[in-house]
């Protein structure tokens, strides 16, 4: 499975020890949020399956729509249910925080867990049949919640990993082509309006996996996909030491994405195409 020529193991939820979490709520658990959150949905693009005919849970009163009070907050309780209030994640690290994320990222990885960009098919079945429409309103919705942070996670690492993370983010490894986070994550990390998500807030298992994989095609961006090239160059120790540094850092629920990048990109982002980008 672990083709991986410099042996970052890509995150599958079933080989990660959290995954246990997700089983124990089953598919029963999936059905009955996808029903709940298309109690008085925007219509969908296609037409839902009817699972109320044959799903055991079509009993259950809270999936009848006069007994659930139709608002948007109600129908994402499907979300949140994983994700946590409002989005703030939980504190294992393993459900990442949506709150407060750019609303054109979110909708960005909605799209991408829709159409096989990315994977997790727990949430991807609920995505399946939901309008652009839809997926853009929960955007927005998360988009706008700014919760407290969770306490960042304490790891055994030394001093050096850290400062070599920290350096990484900051000033990026020109020799081996590797530009700072901060360029196109902001001075802060806190993100960059409308398509780049803030680097703060992420737990150091989350980041290692999405890099993990980016290096191996598991997630993809729109082309050009530039967090895939700046993967491909990170080694694993390097990856190791930039999501120490970051899922180290105390993230503070105040700081909000930029409007724009300060100086122009160091290379172009298909999902950022309207940003200066550096030649
Ligand atoms: C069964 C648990 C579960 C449910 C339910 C769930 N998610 Fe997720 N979500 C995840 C996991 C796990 C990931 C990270 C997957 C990965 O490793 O890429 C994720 C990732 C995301 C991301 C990308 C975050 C980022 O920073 O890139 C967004 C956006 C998101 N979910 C939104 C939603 C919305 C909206 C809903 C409700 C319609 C939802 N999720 C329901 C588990 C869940
Ligand atoms: C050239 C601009 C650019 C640079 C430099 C850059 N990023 Fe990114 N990054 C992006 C964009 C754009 C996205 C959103 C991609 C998408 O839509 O999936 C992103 C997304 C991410 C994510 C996903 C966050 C989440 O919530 O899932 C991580 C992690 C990340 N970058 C880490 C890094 C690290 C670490 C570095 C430095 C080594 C870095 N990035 C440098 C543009 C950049």
């Amino acid at each position: 499975m672990n083709q991986n020529k410099d042996r970052v193991a890509p995150f599958t939820p079933v080989s990660h020890p959290r995954f246990r979490a997700v089983p124990r709520r089953g598919i029963g658990f999936v059905c009955i949020v996808v029903m709940a959150m298309n109690v008085g949905a925007a219509p969908p693009a296609t037409p839902l399956p009817a699972p109320a005919v044959t799903s055991p849970v079509a009993a259950v009163p809270a999936a009848t729509p006069a007994s659930v009070p139709d608002t948007l907050q109600q129908r994402l309780l499907a979300c949140t249910g994983c994700h946590g209030n409002e989005g703030r994640a939980a504190s294992d690290g393993f459900y990442p925080r949506i709150a407060g994320k750019p609303v054109a990222y979110l909708y960005n990885q909605l799209l991408n867990f829709r159409e096989g960009r990315r994977h997790f098919q727990l949430m991807s079945y609920m995505l399946d049949y939901q309008s652009d429409d839809y997926l853009r309103e929960m955007a927005q919705y998360f988009s706008s919640q700014h919760p407290p942070y969770a306490a960042p996670q304490k790891f055994d690492v030394s001093k050096a990993t850290l400062e070599q993370g920290e350096s990484l983010v900051k000033s990026g490894d020109p020799a081996h082509k590797i530009p700072a986070c901060s360029a196109c994550h902001g001075e802060a990390l806190a993100g960059v309006n409308p398509a780049i998500p803030g680097l703060l807030g992420l737990p150091r298992d989350y980041i290692i996996a999405q890099l993990g994989s980016w290096k191996s095609g598991a997630r993809r961006a729109a082309a050009p996909d530039c967090m895939a090239q700046i993967a491909e160059h990170l080694s694993e120790q390097q990856v190791g030491a930039i999501a120490a540094w970051i899922g180290s850092q105390v993230a503070d629920s105040r700081a909000r994405p930029a409007d724009h990048v300060a100086k122009p990109m160091p290379a172009r982002c298909g999902s950022m195409p309207s940003a200066d980008v550096a030649h």
